[in-house]
């Protein structure tokens, strides 16, 4: 029987003092978050392929109902969008940003899905969640931020099901284009941050004990990297 989640909000732990200065870059960022030109550009494309992926996800296991995890969700807008579908039973938002958690929260508060929507601030690295308690982790944008990779993909591989599914998009950096854009410019802009590239997320992912990996690279306004795993 799957273990089940909180169903509140989680106790607030501060996180380790390394992600202290992202995390106020965030903090500050969440305030405008919302309107940010990133949002149609990139951010947007990114919650479309996420949605088609859970589609896919569903044709192949079945559509029943499920329970989603989005790590590093920012103000929530992949949870607050996938909060209609009927199949979608409940939705956890996690972000080490209180700001971030605080819109979440916000946006809870007035949706008409409230019951089955909830916010957890928290660390990629310890998922403060149950073995298998999901059927579905979500992370968007938010991957080159953690200092210890193979240990979060191994976080999102204990939280879920086996018959679960992990859909990872971030930057796609192994071309001249991606390259400049994340490496480059990204880098400059966020600084301690890591776009793994293709193979080495391949390995991580097959490291953590996913039996199976689709990846692929979509061009929005820059190449993104979709990662599609299964347990
Ligand atoms: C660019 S935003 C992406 C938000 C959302 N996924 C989206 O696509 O709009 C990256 C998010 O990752 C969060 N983040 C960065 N490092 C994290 C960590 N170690 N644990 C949890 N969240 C983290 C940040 O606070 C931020 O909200």
């Amino acid at each position: 029987m799957t273990p089940v989640p909180p169903a509140e909000p989680l106790p607030l732990s501060p996180p380790p003092a390394r992600h202290t200065a992202t995390r106020a870059r965030f903090d500050r960022w969440a305030l405008s978050y919302d309107r940010s030109w990133l949002n149609e550009l990139v951010f947007f494309p990114t919650l479309r392929l996420c949605q088609e992926e859970i589609v896919r996800w569903q044709a192949l296991f079945g559509r029943r109902p499920f329970r989603l995890l989005d790590v590093g969700c920012g103000t929530g807008t992949l949870i607050n969008l996938l909060a209609a579908l009927p199949e979608a039973e409940l939705l956890i938002g996690l972000d080490y940003s209180p700001v971030m958690i605080g819109r979440l929260t916000a946006k809870i508060g007035e949706s008409p899905y409230a019951p089955k929507i909830h916010a957890a601030l928290g660390n990629a690295e310890h998922l403060p969640f149950a073995d298998a308690a999901f059927d579905v982790v979500t992370c968007c944008h938010s991957f080159h931020h953690y200092p210890h990779q193979p240990a979060v993909i191994r976080e999102f591989r204990r939280v879920l099901r086996p018959d679960g599914v992990l859909i990872l998009v971030d930057g796609f950096r192994d071309n001249v284009v991606g390259w400049v854009v994340f490496d480059v410019a990204v880098t400059w802009v966020e600084r301690d941050v890591q776009h793994a590239s293709w193979s080495a997320l391949r390995d991580m992912i097959r490291a953590a004990g996913f039996v199976s990996l689709r990846q692929r690279k979509v061009n929005v306004l820059a190449p993104l990297l979709v990662n599609v795993a299964f347990g």
